[in-house]
C-alpha cells in the first residue's frame, strides 16, 4: 500500500527524518551546479549577518544618520559619492532611473554588506539579472534586458520605493536641471529600518 515501508509498516519518525535529510542533501549537493548555488547562498547569508557584527558597518545604536538629502536629480558621478564609505555613511542606490537613499539598508549595501557593489551605482542590471556584480561604471540604458528581467527589476523598485527615500532621478551628465526631481515629499518617518 502506498505510504507503507517495504515491511508493510508505517515509516517511523526516525526513518522520516533520515529520508528528509537525504532528500535535502541530494537537493543541495546533488549536482555541481546545486553545490555552487548552495555555496553562493550560504556566502550571501553569511555576509548579511556578518554585516551586523562589530567588524562590519557601525552598529545600529551608534550610527548617526546623515540628514535627508534635498530632493534633486543626480548624475552617475554624484551618485558614486554615496557609496557608504564617506564619514556620514550615506548610501544611495539607483534603480530604473530613480535614486534612493538606502542608508537605512547599510547592512546590505554598506562597504561590508553582501550587496556593496550597488552602493553609489545603478543597480538595475544587477537586480534584473540576479547577478550582484552586473553593475556598469558608465551609463546603462538597460535596452538589452528581457521583459522578464524588466518585470523582476520593477518588483525590486517597488520594494525600494516602500522602504527607502526617493532622492530624485538618475540623469546623464549635463542633464541635471532638464527635469526637476519629483516634488512629491517622502516622509522618512514612516519607513521602517
Ligand atoms: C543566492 C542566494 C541569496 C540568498 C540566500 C539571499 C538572501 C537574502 C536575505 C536573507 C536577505 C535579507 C532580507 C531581510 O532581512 O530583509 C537579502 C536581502 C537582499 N537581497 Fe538577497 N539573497 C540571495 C541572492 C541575491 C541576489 C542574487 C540579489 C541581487 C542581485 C539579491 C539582492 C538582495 C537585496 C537587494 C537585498 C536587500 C533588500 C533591502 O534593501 O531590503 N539577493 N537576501
Amino acid at each position: 500500500m502506498e505510504g507503507l515501508s517495504e515491511s508493510g509498516a508505517l515509516p517511523t519518525p526516525i526513518e522520516d527524518d533520515s529520508s528528509l535529510v537525504s532528500t535535502i542533501t541530494a537537493v543541495l549537493f546533488g549536482s555541481p551546479v546545486n553545490t555552487v548555488l548552495t555555496a553562493i547562498c550560504a556566502y550571501l547569508v553569511y555576509r548579511i549577518f556578518k554585516g551586523n557584527s562589530p567588524s562590519g558597518a557601525a552598529p545600529a545604536e551608534s550610527f548617526k544618520y546623515p540628514p535627508p538629502l534635498p530632493k534633486h536629480n543626480m548624475t552617475l558621478k554624484e551618485l558614486s559619492n554615496y557609496d557608504g564609505k564617506a564619514d556620514d555613511g550615506r548610501v544611495c542606490v539607483a534603480i530604473l532611473g530613480k535614486v534612493y537613499d538606502c542608508t537605512k539598508g547599510r547592512r546590505f549595501y554598506g562597504p561590508d554588506g553582501p550587496y556593496c557593489t550597488f552602493a553609489g551605482r545603478d543597480a538595475t542590471r544587477a537586480l534584473a539579472t540576479f547577478e550582484v556584480n552586473a553593475v556598469k561604471e558608465e551609463w546603462d540604458d538597460h535596452s538589452d534586458l528581457t521583459p522578464t528581467q524588466m518585470s523582476s527589476v520593477q518588483e525590486w523598485e517597488m520594494q525600494f520605493g516602500e522602504r527607502y527615500d526617493l532622492v530624485g532621478k538618475l540623469v546623464k551628465e549635463g542633464e541635471e536641471n532638464e527635469e526637476e526631481a519629483d516634488d512629491e515629499e517622502v516622509s522618512t518617518a514612516d519607513k521602517t529600518e
